[in-house]
């Protein structure tokens, strides 16, 4: 099956592959968690995350190392936002190690549709959700939920990989509103980003930038990625610090990395739209968007260069290579952040 692939052309889109785990939840607790086979969901009409979108999700990866390895990129940092979600809107948690397990088990039923090392960053990308189910129509939480998993294997979100892309401010709307809990990774927050993010692409932006919703004065983030600048003169790694911007475990691990393994300086902090010549570089982070250096960035019709259009800044570079060697198992990782799906 896997012959129809071609590891180097993979865009970010979904192949349908033959495992998906589900778990089920009633009563105070978990039961009859396994693999299924039905990329169907049993979602009721009256269901919850149907009707009021409750409902949280993942976006992690497995990679497969030069030595013929699979392996998971901090799972337990995707398992603990997963929860932390959870707990907001209401719903049972997914405990870590089941979380863990349960993305290994996946990706193992599924190991012939992991990319091989090597193909520009392709990789199996893993979404877990969970999601309020059963009929429930009162505007309360839901009495039963489904924990799943599905895997595919993708290539860049941004759709020519690792060059430089155009960007574009939404000047008309949040991404989440101001009082509200852009931090949690849930359903209902992505919805209201979708038609501009058909409208912009349609003009050859590969994503929108969203301001900071209670003074759009401050860039925010992106409709799928945290937002990075690389300072100009220091080479500061900067990123914003916002309640309304999701908290990115790309973003955390980058901070590390620039701070301990490239010797840069790192600071999260306002990141005001009208300074933009504060950095040479610019970038988005992300799962899907890894290190995806900004071109340019339009805000209200005016089109500001960072680095290069063309050339990728050498930071970014930086950057890109010592993430991307972890997440494929080429340098060596943190303690903790790399876990082979064969180890228990
Ligand atoms: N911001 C938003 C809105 C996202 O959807 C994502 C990706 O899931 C990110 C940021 C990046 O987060 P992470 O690095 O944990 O994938
Ligand atoms: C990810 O980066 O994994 C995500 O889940 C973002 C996405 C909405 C493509």
């Amino acid at each position: 099956m896997t012959d129809k692939l071609n590891w180097d052309e993979l865009d970010f889109s979904y192949t349908e592959v033959p495992f998906r785990w589900r778990a089920y939840w009633k009563d105070g607790e978990w039961y009859k968690a396994g693999l299924e086979t039905d990329p169907q969901l049993p979602i009721r009409e009256a269901a919850p995350i149907v009707n009021y979108g409750q409902g949280v999700f993942e976006g992690n990866k497995a990679y497969g190392t030069k030595d013929g390895r699979v392996v998971l990129f901090r799972p337990d940092e995707f398992a603990k936002r997963l929860n932390r979600g959870a707990r907001r809107l209401g719903m049972p948690e997914v405990p870590e190690e089941e979380f863990i397990r349960a993305c290994k088990e996946v990706v193992k039923a599924n190991r012939d549709f992991v990319p091989p090392h090597g193909h520009n960053g392709a990789a199996m990308f893993i979404r877990p959700m969970l999601l309020g189910v059963g009929d429930h129509i009162q505007v309360s939480a839901a009495e039963e939920y489904l924990f799943t998993i599905y895997v595919t294997p993708v290539g860049p979100l941004y759709k020519s990989g690792f060059k430089p892309h155009d960007f574009v401010v939404d000047s008309e709307h949040d991404r989440v509103a101001a009082d509200g809990n852009g931090d949690v990774k849930a359903t209902a927050n992505y919805a209201s980003t979708l038609a501009t993010a058909n409208k912009v692409r349609k003009s050859g932006y590969a994503d929108v930038v969203y301001l900071d919703p209670a003074t759009h004065t401050k860039i925010d983030e992106l409709s799928a990625a945290n937002f990075f600048g690389i300072e100009k003169g220091t080479n500061k790694f900067v990123t914003p610090l916002s309640n309304t911007v999701l908290p990115s475990i790309t973003k955390k691990s980058l901070l590390h990395l620039a701070e301990h393994n490239l010797g840069l300086e790192v600071e999260e902090g306002d990141v005001f739209i009208d300074d933009l010549d504060r950095f040479e570089e610019a970038g988005a982070m992300g799962n899907a968007a890894v290190i995806s250096p900004m071109g340019s960035l339009t805000y209200n019709g005016n089109k500001h260069v960072f680095y290069s259009e063309t050339e990728v800044g050498p930071v970014s570079q930086k950057l890109y290579n010592e993430l991307m060697g972890i997440q494929f198992g080429d340098i060596e990782a943190p303690e903790g952040w790399v876990v082979d799906v064969d180890e228990d």
